[in-house]
């Protein structure tokens, strides 16, 4: 097969920077170009400093150092790089549609075939296309169509090549995968591109299959992860009720080989960019063929998060005396999860929205998240002006002082160092009684009662 040497990838963001880092790291031969429309974001990749690149996940910005510049590119020059290279990697976004048919559940493919239009445009030879980003199955078969009809004698093989990394860990996932997936109908082009992965994954972790079946299994992989924190946090209230306490009865199932240990941590809810919206995307898509049930099976587990993260606000507000109007909360944690500066979907997001339309005062720290993205991330909702938002919600830069003379604390996302804070001094900072809402199970609730602390924590019931 092709001996690829120069491999393009548009779109510049949590998935495209990291992979095509770790391709162009493991592969020294193979010159990686990655493209963005977004300027901006392409001039942080480029950031002479390498602790400014957009991305935030450990391990990264030392990849990112040891190839960028020389066989690992960042560039606005979309065409050229498209020109240029063998192998092309679509990793734009594919977010949930805000508009028309399919609103709120449907993923919006327009900058998808955008990409296949600017390819099917200046594609000069033969190109191979490969799907990174996460798609509804079936759409090879738009790009098929979309490439194959520009009557300029170039041939395109399109491959479906889903990412399964998880923010917070993607080096580590990209370095050892569980299985790289491979789907496509040409065995050169599908040899092409096992041959790139083959430069550090072993070939029995290197999965081929049709194209359909590599679409979907995306969507199901994240239907299936999804569904377990979904089970174990429907199974958190119920544990709160009745004495019983989630982390024991999570790690009694998860040592059943059947069952296994991973995924099983109940949360005020899962976040992230993927699972809301591909749970979403499966749902319409079972609904697109009438499958009704296979629909509402599936959009169960989007309701119950929905709910985990209602009652976890609903709490407070009632712990609190049923008003939270003009108390200070301090969130600690803004991130979906630990390890990532991404607060798309972030349980807290909603959390902050119910407690606001309650009139508190939020006080933020997160180790990662800037001022800017928590303001924007409550302007997106639309549920009250910019000021108002303003007005309420304060972002501080030191977890001390959003404490400070705070009626109740809430953990939000389970950043190790709210684990090594001086919960003494805490204590003696905030208002009494001091109320701790533990959303992660991160805490020693123990150890904070003894302090003095009022404590609540997801899952786990009180003995008696
Ligand atoms: P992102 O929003 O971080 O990055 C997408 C980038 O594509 C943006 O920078 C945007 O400017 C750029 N873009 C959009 N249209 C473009 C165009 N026509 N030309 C050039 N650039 C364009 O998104 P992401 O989190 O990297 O996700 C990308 C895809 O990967 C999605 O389909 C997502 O579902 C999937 N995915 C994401 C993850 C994850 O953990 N974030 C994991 C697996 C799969
Ligand atoms: C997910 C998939 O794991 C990954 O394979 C896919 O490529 C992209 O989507 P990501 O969203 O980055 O990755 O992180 P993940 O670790 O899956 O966590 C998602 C959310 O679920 C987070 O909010 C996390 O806090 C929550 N979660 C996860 C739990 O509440 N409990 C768990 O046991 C695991």
């Amino acid at each position: 097969s092709k001996k690829i040497s120069k491999i393009c990838c548009i779109g510049a963001g949590y998935v495209g920077g990291p992979t095509m880092a770790v391709i162009a790291q493991k592969c020294p031969d193979i010159e990686v170009t990655v493209v963005d429309i977004n300027a901006q974001r392409i001039a942080a990749w480029n950031d002479k400093d390498v602790n400014k690149i957009p991305v935030y996940e450990p391990g990264l910005s030392e990849v990112v150092a040891e190839a960028r510049g020389k066989n690992l590119f960042f560039s606005t020059e979309v065409d050229k790089a498209i020109d240029e290279a063998e192998m092309i990697f679509i990793s734009v976004n594919t977010p949930t549609k805000t508009y028309g048919k399919g609103k709120g559940m449907a993923a919006d493919l327009k900058y998808i075939e955008l990409c296949a239009r600017q390819i099917a445009r200046v594609a000069k030879n033969d190109k191979i296309v490969v799907e990174k980003s996460t798609l509804p199955v079936r759409t090879a078969e738009a790009l098929k169509s979309i490439l194959h009809n520009t009557g300029n004698g170039v041939n395109f093989d399109i491959l479906s090549n889903p990412e399964f990394l998880a923010e917070g860990t993607a080096i580590q996932d990209l370095y050892k995968p569980d299985r790289v997936l491979i789907g496509g109908d040409s065995p050169e082009a599908i040899q092409a591109l096992v041959d790139v992965y083959a430069c550090w994954v072993p070939n029995e972790n290197i999965l081929t299959t049709n194209v359909w079946s590599s679409e979907l299994s995306k969507l199901t992989a994240n239907a299936f992860l999804a569904q377990r924190v979904s089970s174990i946090n429907a199974l958190s209230e119920l544990c709160e009720k009745t004495g019983a306490d989630v982390n024991e009865v999570a790690r009694a199932i998860g040592t059943d080989s059947r069952i296994g240990p991973k995924f099983l941590k109940a949360s005020v809810g899962f976040g992230g960019s993927c699972f809301q919206k591909d749970i979403l995307n499966l749902v319409y898509i079972a609904k697109t063929y009438g499958l009704t049930e296979v629909a509402d099976y599936w959009e169960q587990v989007i309701l119950m998060n929905d709910h985990q993260k209602r009652r976890f606000a609903d709490n407070i507000v009632s712990t609190l005396y049923n008003t939270v109007s003009g108390k200070k909360i301090a969130f600690l944690g803004w991130a979906f999860k630990k390890d990532t500066n991404d607060t798309r979907e972030s349980a807290a997001i909603y959390v902050a929205d119910h407690l606001l339309n309650e009139q508190a005062e939020i006080v933020v720290y997160d180790p990662k998240v800037p001022e800017e993205q928590i303001y924007a991330d409550l302007d997106y909702l639309n549920t009250r002006s910019e000021k108002e938002n303003r007005n309420l919600v304060t972002v501080v830069n030191d977890p001390y002082e959003a404490v400070n003379e705070a009626h109740a604390v809430a953990v939000l996302t389970e950043w190790d160092e709210f684990k090594a804070y001086d919960w003494q001094k805490i204590y003696r900072e905030m208002l009494k009684p001091s109320f701790v809402f533990d959303g992660r199970a991160l805490l020693d609730k123990e150890q904070l009662k003894g302090i003095g602390f009022e404590m609540y924590t997801i899952g786990v019931g009180e003995e008696q």
